[in-house]
């Protein structure tokens, strides 16, 4: 801990993405620190046939090509999702394409999926099973190429590659980098998709599907009923947001790509109350989006999150994050009178009903 207090601030004064680099140096080298202390059987939660110890998940693009699964889930993730990968290697946008926005807890990235490709994360998904278990449920967050893509055969060939080595599967709708990506969370293209991974993989892990916070609340009944129908088990709301809530300031507020973070965090729970209502418990779910507190994941869990993952807060506090959001937690607990997460959802679920 006191190595990181000193290195963050070095950290914080390098271009982001270098810093980033370090930073997954540093963890896969073991310096991610032991965070698992802080949870105990009031933080556990059972959703998708998987037990996690706490409800709290690395976001997918930390750990793009799947290097420190382990070191992720020493330092206290609840659960590790690794990707998004994509079926061959890409080099992604040109740089500078990863911005902080200080003054608002915020970043704006426009990364483009570089990843080192499925071959090589595959190689090292391998060598992690071959080890010891990992201590947290592993997902693997599956995309498509910007060059020569053909969603439904790449994202059922991903499926079946990843299946046999992962816990779930995320199949991501919602990076604003990848043109035209967005658009497969349309009824017609979307049904394509998940049928062709039926076909292709009729024996898989619970399989996620990510959304994008720019999407219309009335576009989403029409997206649940689908992912209902196609047997998929849940929705992870949400990616990154395109629009820009009115006021953003610094520097860097007009640069293009998706924006993480606080300005993020209305909208991003405000869709998944508006999920949870429309998927009336059929449906997984996963609240991202500008966690920062522990008050934030009560706020998601209320909404209707059975889990939370985050990233932007992470890259900002490093791994000390867990254990204060994991006290801040149980105390938000605690003073609305829930002993266990179970609890707080179901209260606010009785609540939701009764209205
Ligand atoms: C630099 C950066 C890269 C990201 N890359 C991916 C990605 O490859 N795949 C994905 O599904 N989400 C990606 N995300 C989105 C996060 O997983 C998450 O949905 C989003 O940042 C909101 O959570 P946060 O506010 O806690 O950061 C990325 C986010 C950031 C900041």
């Amino acid at each position: 801990m006191m190595l990181q207090s000193l290195a963050l601030p070095a950290l914080r004064r390098l271009d982001p993405e270098r810093a980033h680099r370090l930073a997954l140096d540093a963890l896969s080298l073991g310096f991610g620190g032991r965070g698992r202390a802080g949870d105990d059987d009031g933080l556990g939660v059972t959703a998708m046939g998987l037990s996690f110890a706490n409800p709290i998940g690395i976001a997918a693009g930390f750990d793009k090509d799947c290097r420190v699964p382990r070191a992720l889930a020493r330092a206290g993730f609840g659960f590790v999702e690794a990707g998004t990968v994509t079926p061959l290697p890409q080099a992604g946008n040109p740089r500078p394409r990863l911005f902080r926005l200080p003054e608002e807890g915020a970043v704006i990235n426009r990364m483009g999926f570089n990843n080192q490709g499925a071959d090589r994360f595959l190689a090292r998904l391998r060598r992690l099973r071959a080890g010891p278990a990992l201590a947290a449920p592993f997902g693997a967050n599956l995309g498509i190429n910007k060059e020569g893509a053909d969603p439904p055969r790449d994202y059922a060939a991903l499926v079946r590659a990843m299946a046999p080595l992962s816990d779930y599967l995320v199949i991501n709708l919602s990076s604003p980098n990848t043109p035209g990506l967005r658009a497969l969370q349309q009824v017609e293209p979307m049904c394509a998709l998940l049928s062709a991974i039926a076909d292709a993989a009729p024996s898989r892990p619970p399989l996620l599907v990510k959304l994008a916070p720019d999407l219309e609340d009335a576009s989403l009944e029409a997206i649940v009923e689908t992912v209902v129908a196609a047997g998929v088990d849940g929705l992870i709301v949400s990616n990154t947001l395109l629009a820009r809530p009115p006021g953003l300031s610094g520097r860097h507020a007009g640069e293009a790509g998706g924006l993480s973070g606080r300005p993020l965090r209305a909208r991003s729970t405000a869709m998944l109350a508006h999920v949870a209502r429309l998927a009336a418990g059929r449906l997984v779910l996963v609240g991202c989006g500008g966690i920062e507190t522990g008050a934030d994941i009560l706020d998601k869990i209320r909404a209707g999150a059975d889990l939370v993952q985050l990233y932007t807060r992470f890259s900002i506090e490093g791994p000390a994050l867990l254990p204060r959001l994991k006290r801040e937690l149980r105390a938000a607990m605690r003073a609305a009178g829930h002993a266990t997460l179970a609890d707080a959802r179901g209260a606010a679920l009785a609540e939701r009903t009764v209205r």
